[in-house]
């Protein structure tokens, strides 16, 4: 199965950051948030990656790709373990692109990603969002394989959170399993069907790309996804799986900064010493 990666957005959310550079470049715990989003896709056997990309994300290509000059100075140097990480990176799978002409929301860029994808399911994988422990793909797959349907991965938010993402409702048919039976992008905390938020994972199937060319303009004047999923639960069903740890949304600085000080305490190399310097940042308040 290939993944989609849209990374197109302007990160207008993480400026002035993100004024020349890529959000999907900013670093979280040493590495590129789009770096574990690959990674993520090669753990669960994806080797076909589709980034859609845009203005000013020539720093994502560049990352994938070898660079020699770096490498013989590694060389040199003999910093071998350097060199492996830095080579692994442009072996990690078959990286494409395809570029966005104009950021007309995130419907619009998966719309891009067509020809690509020709008519097979595919992952769908939000570009500046991160799913750590490596169970939602498969999990997907697993939930695909068995209803023959599109599948999106969904977390439960406190309920006040709902407006910052698109929102499912649906019938839970078993535990953590839902078949929908509408979904709202960005609803109202009032409007809000449910507190399970779309973060950023889903299995879809080619239907989708029938209907995005007759999706109209929704939130924020953008073609949004979760419209064009309206549409296709018309004719197919699409069902909802919640995973234990949802995303981390790395695209807002709150968000960025609290994913990187919870994976970095989690991390065998930076967590002991990281708690230590929080748990001294806090008495000294
Ligand atoms: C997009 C989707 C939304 C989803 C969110 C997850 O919104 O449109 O349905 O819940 O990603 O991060 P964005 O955050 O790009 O505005």
């Amino acid at each position: 199965m290939k993944a989609m990666v849209p990374a197109a957005g302007l990160g207008t959310r993480f400026l002035p950051a993100t004024k020349e550079q890529p959000k999907e470049m900013l670093p979280v715990v040493g590495k590129p948030v789009i770096q574990y989003v690959v990674e993520e896709a090669v753990a669960a056997g994806v080797n076909d990656i589709l980034m859609i990309t845009g203005r000013g994300k020539r720093a994502i290509e560049d990352h994938f790709d070898r660079s020699h000059e770096l490498e013989s100075l590694l060389e040199r140097a003999g910093n071998t373990e350097k060199l492996r990480e830095v080579c692994a990176i442009s072996e990690l799978a078959n990286v494409f692109y395809v570029r966005q002409g104009r950021p007309r929301g995130l419907g619009h860029a998966v719309m891009c990603g067509a020809q690509h994808m020709g008519n097979e399911p595919f992952f769908l994988m939000l570009g500046d969002v991160i799913v750590p422990n490596g169970e939602c793909l498969p999990r997907l797959k697993a939930a695909y394989e068995r209803f023959g349907a599109s599948v999106i991965a969904v977390a439960e938010v406190e309920p006040d959170q709902v407006s910052r993402f698109g929102v499912i409702a649906g019938e839970e048919i078993e535990p953590g399993l839902w078949r929908l039976t509408d979904l709202v992008e960005k609803p109202s905390v009032a409007e809000a069907p449910s507190n399970l938020a779309i973060f950023g994972r889903y299995l879809l199937t080619p239907k989708v790309f029938e209907v995005l060319p007759h999706i109209a303009p929704g939130r924020g004047g953008e073609i949004q996804l979760t419209d064009a999923l309206r549409e296709v639960l018309k004719t197919e069903d699409i069902y909802a799986i919640k995973t234990s740890t949802g995303g981390f949304d790395t695209g807002t600085i709150l968000s960025w900064l609290e994913t990187n000080i919870t994976l970095a305490l989690a991390s065998p190399e930076y967590g002991a010493a990281l708690r230590e310097s929080l748990q001294r940042l806090m008495e000294q308040r």
